[in-house]
């Protein structure tokens, strides 16, 4: 079929809406997407595992959130007030989340982790945050120091990802290595005094926890009154319905939520404790430690029904057995294949998550896996959407949604086979 679209890539800086850096006979334009597959306007079927980044945990255009949506979208769109669904979505996640007394919505995920810094800041009175080398919080100036350093200069120094961040802010910042308990220790023993918090991805990109790591950081900041922040933007209702402080046992004081929660519409909420969210309220406004925070579009009511009807899926039983067991059988069948072919490789992930390391040492931080051979992966990845997978090319991880089945993962590990035999 001929593409009935100018396909005017040139109005997109690097092509796309980002991060899509493909080369410009794979660029493509998508028309449609159904449960585990997009389809683009020439009629070639993908097997989706870039999910939008992980927000279709249900798969695309399931019928209980389009029903859902359709009826609300009848009664209003956006009113930046109380609203049924909003207020019913609030309810479950006080009941779902440990942490959360009390919530706020807000529109994205960066939206969410960017309040949660705030929040610390004006409670606590100090200004420094420490995060861990290459996590990502989302696109505010904190969220992307050293989210892809290349020059590994020593801890805590932050190297800034992005031009455009003020001297002053990467002054605030402080690195950690994560999984390095030790090294964290000593940042926060010599800064303590000036951090407000630690915010962390608690299953880092795809890079699990060591035993003791979230415990040992929960304890230390603790004990200095340091605020710990989850940002559950990937983990919410991924790795289980209460999300990463659930699967690990581990409470943050705040939480930052996105993706799944909207089911594949915008959304994010930051919640915690009462004590430190009720900073935002408006009676207190020109005290010292009052927090503003406003997002027109949050608490929308389409959103909100999206994610009543996500959570009302991901409720059912065995939903995350589901998901878990997919996702065993990804990182399963890639490291039988890495075997198979004395491929020295990694496989990262944990629930419907995984992601592929070219590197033969074990991968526990950002460092061990920036050794890995990323050429070869650029390639593995370019070879797989060439011939069918949908995802992200700069090789970062594969996400699993309830739509997927063994028949997807079978076709994902054949083709990953074959294209693996051509470049190893
Ligand atoms: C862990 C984490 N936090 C925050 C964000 C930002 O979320 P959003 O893109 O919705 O602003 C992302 C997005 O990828 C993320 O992975």
């Amino acid at each position: 079929m001929k593409s009935p679209i100018d396909l005017s890539f040139h109005l997109f800086p690097g092509g796309s809406f980002g991060e899509f850096n493909l080369p410009k006979e794979l660029s493509t334009v998508l028309s449609h997407g159904k449960g585990s597959k997009v389809y683009d306007v020439f009629g070639k079927e993908f097997i989706d595992v870039s999910l939008s980044w992980g927000s279709v945990i249900l798969g695309h255009a399931h019928p209980a959130i389009v029903e859902a949506v359709r009826k609300q979208i009848e009664k209003g769109s956006s009113f930046s007030y109380v609203n049924e669904p909003a207020l019913e979505l609030a309810q479950e996640l006080v009941r779902a989340i440990s942490c959360a007394e009390k919530i706020r919505f807000a529109s994205s995920g960066t939206e969410a982790t960017f309040y949660g810094l705030r929040f610390a800041r004006a409670y606590t009175g100090r200004t420094k945050v420490l995060k861990f080398e290459g996590s990502y919080h989302g696109a505010h100036d904190v969220g992307v120091l050293s989210l892809f350093p290349k020059k590994l200069i020593p801890f805590p120094h932050p190297e800034a990802t992005s031009a455009g961040i003020s001297r002053r802010v990467q002054e605030e910042v402080l690195i950690a290595p994560y999984n390095d308990l030790e090294m964290t220790r000593k940042i926060i023993d010599q800064y303590g005094d000036e951090l407000a918090c630690v915010m962390m991805e608690p299953l880092q990109r795809c890079t699990p926890p060591l035993e003791g790591f979230l415990e040992g950081i929960r304890k230390i900041t603790k004990e200095k009154k340091i605020l710990l922040i989850f940002d559950e933007v990937v983990t919410g209702f991924r790795l289980a319905y209460g999300g990463a402080q659930e699967y690990y046992k581990v409470v943050p004081d705040l939480a930052a939520f996105g993706k799944a929660l909207g089911g594949g519409y915008p959304i994010g909420a930051i919640c915690g404790r009462e004590d430190i969210l009720d900073l935002c309220t408006e009676s207190i406004l020109g005290e010292e430690r009052y927090v503003w925070f406003a997002s027109t579009l949050a608490g929308n009511p389409v959103s909100a029904a999206a994610s009543l009807a996500t959570l009302g899926e991901l409720k059912k039983p065995g939903a995350y057995e589901e998901l878990h067991r997919l996702g065993r059988r990804l990182r399963e069948g890639y490291r039988n294949i890495l075997r198979e072919r004395g491929i020295a490789g990694q496989v990262l992930g944990d629930g419907p998550l995984c992601q592929v390391l070219f590197t033969e040492k074990p991968v526990v931080d950002y460092r061990s896996g920036f050794r890995a051979d990323r050429e070869k992966g650029r390639r593995f990845m370019l070879g797989l959407f060439e011939k069918g997978i949908f995802l992200n090319p700069m090789g970062t991880k594969m996400y699993l949604s309830l739509a997927h089945n063994d028949r997807d993962i079978g076709k994902i590990l054949d083709i990953s086979r074959e294209v693996l035999k051509k470049i190893f």
